[in-house]
């Protein structure tokens, strides 16, 4: 296979992601949000393709834009989601033909164009149609939370099965962890983007990790020991924020009128799964989930640091399993539509001894989110810079809904703290004993 096949292949499995996902919505809700934190669908489909044509089509020939007059609607910065709903935009037919019709040109400039590793940094190995492939399959998650908003009967995808787990809450199991010295961030010339680079040097003190993210039994636990009124717990924002929102429960949860809780995902009411993962919650209740446990948040440096720091080798690994991929290994690739059970992943264990660290939920940190030292925007700098030191948090190890395109242990994410949409989960550290 040359480059250019592996990069047609890499950008067709992301599109067929997302022409799969939105094909079970219902035709009414292609255009609308449910919520003005999100975009309606169809936004978010010609944002695809207006991305895909300023990075592959007109940056890299003479050819211009087919809707110079919609440059700005999908301009992200320029229309902020709070408007999407109210504006007109591309309906789904529309939007999806445009996608085709940019899908098209770009792949006729890649056929002509030059990837070599010493040639210009925005296409040298491959790099701008990495990043485009990336670009659609975070678009692909964020699609999933507005899916998630949806009312009943809006959404009925397709859910795979997930291997079986452990069938106890399981109370917290602390790794320890010497610490010492890692290379943090992505070395260059391997898909990362501007803000997970330079690579340098990091010293992480020795700490303790649970090896399992949050269960849904363990935070069952918080809410009966009256953790979402106990003000102590908190910090003085997240207090905030938990009492002016009446916060009881994580997102989608709604008691079930005998003590118990039910959760409605992407249109069905179940009784909520203690051995699974726990999903949809904010920093503000991750911290407060931690506090309660005697801990803390970890910082990203000691989440990556657990994530992918592996004594026995010299470049410290990629994934917790290496450079082979994650199947049978994480749950990712949005096929599962949920989180996993602790201990589903055996095979997917980090050389740090911790479980779960790629796939299932996003992990909040402590950690704001700032620029590496050295760092340079690149290839352009709305990606990550305007975000820096503005109060958003640091998020690691992707989710059941993050490709494989797109995760990897050295990926930032970040999101403001009160933010519950995304598929955000929680995994307590404790000082060293
Ligand atoms: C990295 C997930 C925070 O969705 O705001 C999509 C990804 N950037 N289009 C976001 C992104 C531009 C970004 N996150
Ligand atoms: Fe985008």
């Amino acid at each position: 296979m040359t480059t250019a096949d592996l990069l047609t292949a890499r950008l067709e499995m992301v599109r067929d992601r997302t022409l799969d996902l939105v094909a079970p919505l219902d035709e009414e809700w292609v255009s609308r949000t449910p919520d003005a934190i999100m975009s309606p669908p169809a936004w978010d489909l010609a944002h695809i393709a207006a991305y895909e044509e300023l990075w592959l089509v007109t940056r890299l020939s003479k050819q211009q834009p087919m809707h110079p007059d919609l440059q700005a609607t999908y301009d992200a910065f320029e229309t902020p989601r709070s408007v999407r709903g109210e504006i007109r935009i591309l309906d789904g037919r529309e939007s999806r033909e445009y996608m085709d019709a940019v899908r098209e040109r770009a792949l006729e400039v890649l056929r002509a164009s030059d990837m070599s590793p010493d040639g210009p940094a925005l296409t040298a190995g491959g790099f701008v149609w990495d990043m485009v492939a990336q670009h659609e399959a975070q678009h692909d998650e964020t699609l999933l939370q507005t899916l998630q908003l949806m009312p009943p009967g809006a959404y009925s995808p397709c859910i795979g099965a997930l291997p079986p787990g452990d069938d106890g809450v399981g109370a917290p199991d602390p790794v320890r962890i010497e610490g010492g010295t890692m290379v943090m961030g992505s070395p260059a010339g391997r898909g990362a983007l501007d803000c997970e680079l330079p690579a340098h040097a990091c010293t992480v003190a020795p700490f303790r990790l649970d090896r399992h993210p949050v269960t849904i039994g363990r935070h069952l636990e918080f809410i009966r020991d009256g953790g979402y009124h106990d003000e102590r717990l908190w910090s003085a924002e997240g207090w905030a924020w938990c009492r002016s929102e009446g916060v009881e429960a994580p997102l989608h949860w709604q008691p079930d009128g005998t003590g118990g809780w039910t959760r409605t995902w992407f249109g069905c009411t179940e009784q909520v799964d203690p051995a699974e993962i726990l999903c949809h919650i904010s920093f503000h209740e991750a911290e407060a989930h931690a506090r309660w446990a005697g801990g803390r948040l970890p910082t990203e440096q000691e989440w990556e640091f657990a994530a992918r720091h592996d004594p026995a080798s010299a470049d410290d690994a990629w994934a917790p399993w290496g450079v082979d991929g994650h199947d049978g290994r994480a749950n990712l690739g949005q096929v599962s539509f949920r989180p996993s059970r602790a201990g589903a992943y055996p095979d997917g264990i980090a050389p740090s001894g911790c479980a779960h660290m790629m796939g299932d939920i996003w992990e909040w940190t402590s950690t704001e989110f700032h620029a590496y030292p050295g760092f340079r925007a690149f290839p352009y700098r709305e990606y990550a810079e305007p975000f820096f030191g503005d109060g958003y948090r640091v998020l690691r190890g992707g989710s059941w809904a993050t490709q494989s395109v797109a995760a990897r242990t050295t990926f930032r994410n970040w999101d403001l703290p009160q933010r519950r949409q995304i598929f955000s989960g929680v995994r307590v550290a404790w000082d060293a004993a």
